[in-house]
């Protein structure tokens, strides 16, 4: 069940948001500490769905300030009302009295840590007659999660069970699935009851929370920061369009070495890995191919029956993206390339480029580190203004010039650039940079990031699902979010 937990500051906005609740969730929660004189009735008379009242004092995370009696009197009385579940903090329970037909939920909250102690405060809370036990702690590490998923299983009476923090929300998503009787999500960003909580719009339309069951496999991203990588938009709607029963999670993480060896028992299907963690993650994989090995780099993790095999499909996706242009058996081998830039995009597509028989020739800025990467890939190097001298089939640029704000800066003259060339430009905002522009103007087949962006999210869905991914639904998803950047 999905509950849209009411932030409203008045008995106007919180009724109106009642509405709009009642139709996006399974359950509404009236948080009485943030409305300005609150009156209970109203909620009972306009409800279509079932209501939970609460009224959290600030030592427990809430918002009421005023007299202890007056707080669970109003409860009480939202009780008497026809409230069909009350919370109550388990350090308040004793207090609470009679509540009618209302079903009390017995809530425990810590803002600043996992405790020691988590099964032991849900017994307490069962003692203390809990109808619903509630627990909602701070994760400070996404291991933290373990732990609550842990207890979710083997409960006595009804649990919701959940970890806030950017770390905890993937208990927020697949608490339901371990067993949690509900989870809280907002009516709109910005809206948060508590750290952590996503829209109600992205629990049902990208996690699909209330489809999620013992059946679904699991997959995810590996980041720090995590919040604004567009994988989980991208993998979410791949799996809703092929019907295939597994979700993509945004896994906040510190410690790689950590996290893989612990959530080997939730038993992922596969990982993407972004930044800071795509060098660190090759010492924990049982295997990694070639193309890692070379690169020194991974971005995809895949389980083969608890082994977890490593690739790197920055390279296979800008690869296939350049290959899909150019038509044919192996059409990159024998053709002239020119690389722009030696950092670590370069590294990853150079050695695939070399790898598919390419000749190449990498120029950079500093022309130093175009001669460490080519004497280690084992080609051409030089500085970027050879490029007026030297004839080329197919030219990329790996630098960053030419990406927002810069979009008006190039890295290649316009007169190198012949009808016919390929012309590849690693940067993805804009989605058209001005490279591609002209080349476009001038005869040449583009390739953009986003192909190579997108090519390298359908490697990581193919390597996992074995089935071919949907591609042009992979691509209209990063195109809109792109667009709304
Ligand atoms: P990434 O991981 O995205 O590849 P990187 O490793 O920092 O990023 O590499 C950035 C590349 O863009 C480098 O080749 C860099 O050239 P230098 O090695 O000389 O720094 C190149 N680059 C960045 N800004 C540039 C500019 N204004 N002109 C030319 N090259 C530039």
């Amino acid at each position: 069940m999905i509950c849209a937990s009411l932030t409203s500051p008045t008995m106007q906005t919180a009724l109106a948001d009642m509405k709009k609740a009642c139709e996006a969730a399974d359950i509404v929660e009236i948080r009485l500490d943030y409305i300005d004189s609150p009156a209970v009735k109203p909620f009972v008379e306009n409800r279509t769905k079932p209501i939970i009242a609460t009224n959290r004092p600030t030592r427990e995370g809430g918002k009421y300030e005023g007299d202890e009696k007056k707080r669970i009197a109003l409860l009480r009385e939202a009780a008497a009302a026809g409230f069909d579940y009350i919370d109550i903090e388990l350090d308040s329970v004793e207090r609470l009295g009679e509540h009618g037909a209302s079903k009390v939920i017995v809530s425990y909250h810590n803002f600043k840590q996992m405790p020691d102690n988590l099964r032991e405060i849900h017994e307490q809370i069962v003692a203390a007659g809990a109808d619903i036990a509630k627990l909602a702690v701070m994760a400070t590490d996404i291991c933290d999660t373990l732990r609550m998923f842990d207890l979710l299983r083997d409960v006595s009476i009804p649990t919701i069970g959940l970890c806030m923090g950017e770390e905890g929300v993937i208990t927020r998503i697949l608490g339901p699935r371990f067993g949690s009787f509900l989870s809280f999500g907002t009516l709109a960003e910005g809206k948060q009851s508590a750290p952590g909580q996503i829209p109600i719009r992205d629990m049902r339309g990208l996690y699909r929370v209330n489809d999620l069951d013992a059946e679904t496999k699991l997959y995810g991203v590996i980041a720090n920061p995590v919040a604004h990588s567009m994988s989980p938009a991208i993998h979410n709607a791949a799996f809703q369009e092929k019907g295939i029963n597994a979700v993509y999670l945004p896994l906040k993480v510190a410690d790689v070495r950590r996290f893989v060896a612990e959530f080997k028992k939730l038993d992922m299907q596969g990982y993407s890995v972004t930044i800071p963690h795509k060098v660190d993650v090759i010492d924990v994989m049982d295997e990694v191919d070639e193309f890692v090995s070379d690169i020194g780099a991974m971005n995809t993790v895949v389980n083969r029956d608890g082994r977890l095999c490593g690739y790197n499909t920055d390279c296979l996706g800008a690869l296939r993206a350049i290959e899909n242009v150019m038509g044919g058996e192996e059409p990159l081998k024998g053709k002239r390339v020119v690389m722009l830039g030696a950092g670590g995009t370069s590294r990853a597509i150079g050695y695939g480029i070399k790898a598919r028989g390419g000749k190449l020739t990498i120029l950079n800025r500093t022309v130093s580190k175009a001669e460490k990467l080519a004497g280690e890939i084992g080609c051409e190097w030089g500085p970027l203004d050879r490029l007026t001298e030297i004839e080329f089939d197919v030219l990329l640029n790996t630098t960053s010039v030419g990406m927002h704000p810069n979009v008006d800066d190039t890295p290649a003259p316009t007169d190198v650039l012949k009808e016919g060339m390929i012309v590849f430009d690693a940067v993805y905002n804009p989605m058209e940079t001005r490279l591609l522009r002209e080349a476009t103007e001038r005869g040449c087949v583009t390739v953009s990031g986003v192909d190579m962006f997108v090519n390298q999210a359908v490697a990581q869905f193919e390597m996992w699902t074995e089935t071919d991914a949907p591609v042009e639904r992979m691509r209209q998803v990063v195109v809109e979010r792109l667009k709304v950047r």
